[in-house]
């Protein structure tokens, strides 16, 4: 009988941007304060990158920290798939933007676009390639620069964001790893969290908002928790397993209270929840590999450990990944 192979985690790498922008240099910008938003989303602080600085920077490095803690050559990598919504250029893809700086050759490279589910998908395609014997070592990466699609002038969005990288190294392997994705969309959702403009659908006016993010935020919070927890029920579910089977919860990191809540339904304490939100804000499809990376680093998350990833999104879109670390 053929051994079920797994993705099983051998690296993770991240990246944020040397520039801070705290709340209080926000106020001299919109119409806010360190304590709102503190108290309504748990950020303090985000990362901006430099000027000139774009996604695909944050992503190399990213990645080369990832394949510096598997002690793996890049050589090795024959699958890159990148999440992001603020890609480099329109085209080529970022991923293929990577493996130039990578200086690998032949392997497929391709984006995914999920927005703040990015990664989740990207993880997901990632499983379906390695469990199916086509891949063997794959980097996948959710990388932004969502700083260069914020309206700077809009109080609603613009101290919610930042940006960031985050890298994963899969490998194929018969011990446990990936054990299960979910992923789903409802394009319904389009206009209360998007991006008015795009390279075919064109700007109606210069006006700065036809190219920068909009979102109908309390809207976009009750679905938010909603589906989140309906979506760690799935997936413990698919793996006939319990809340208390969970070790470490690590969630897009939008918004503290969506995150404690979420962490409330499952019965997990704050101590086992991953929480980057304060420090990073919502970087998009970088939050969750960016979460994983510092909890793996610092020692939280060991081997063996249970891990529930999940994300939700623009589109809407949302997903989740059980992990056995
Ligand atoms: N500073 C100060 N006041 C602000 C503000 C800011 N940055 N942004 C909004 N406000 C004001 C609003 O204008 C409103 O004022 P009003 O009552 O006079 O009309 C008030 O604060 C409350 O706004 P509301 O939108 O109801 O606040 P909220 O508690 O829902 O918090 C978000 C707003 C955006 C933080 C919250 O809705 C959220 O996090 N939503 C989900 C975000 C998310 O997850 N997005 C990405 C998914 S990946």
């Amino acid at each position: 009988m053929n051994q079920k192979i797994y993705s099983r985690i051998i690296g993770t790498g991240g990246y944020l941007p040397e520039k801070i922008l705290t709340n209080l240099e926000l106020e001299k910008l919109v119409d806010t304060s360190d304590e709102w938003i503190r108290e309504r989303t748990g950020i303090e602080q985000r990362h901006i990158a430099a000027e000139g600085q774009t996604t695909c920077d944050l992503a190399e490095i990213a990645s080369r920290r990832a394949l510096d803690m598997a002690g793996v050559e890049a050589s090795q990598i024959d699958l890159i798939i990148v999440a992001t919504t603020t890609p480099d250029k329109i085209f080529p893809s970022t991923a293929c933007l990577l493996q130039q700086r990578l200086a690998i050759h032949g392997c497929p490279a391709f984006d995914v676009q999920a927005v703040c589910s990015g990664f989740i998908y990207a993880l997901s395609v990632a499983d379906q390639f390695i469990k199916t014997g086509m891949s063997k070592c794959v980097l996948v990466v959710g990388a932004e620069t969502l700083s260069r699609i914020t309206n700077w002038q809009d109080r609603n969005t613009c101290v919610l964001f930042g940006d960031g990288a985050g890298a994963v190294l899969l490998q194929a392997s018969e011990q446990p790893g990936i054990l299960s994705t979910h992923i789903h969309a409802d394009g319904e959702f389009e206009e209360l969290l998007h991006v008015p403009s795009g390279p075919s659908k064109l700007p109606k006016s210069d006006d700065i908002s036809e190219r920068t993010m909009a979102m109908k935020g309390n809207e976009v919070f009750k679905i938010a928790v909603n589906t989140l927890s309906k979506i760690a029920i799935e997936t413990l579910e698919a793996n006939q397993m319990q809340k208390e089977d969970v070790d470490w919860l690590v969630p897009h990191q939008a918004n503290l209270r969506i995150i404690l809540a979420t962490a409330k339904k499952l019965k997990l304490t704050d101590e086992q929840t991953v929480i980057t939100v304060h420090k990073h804000a919502n970087t998009s499809s970088a939050s969750v590999p960016l979460a994983l990376d510092e909890a793996i680093r610092d020692g939280r998350i060991q081997r063996g450990h249970t891990l529930l990833l999940e994300a939700f999104g623009g589109g809407f879109t949302w997903g989740s990944a059980l992990i056995k670390y």
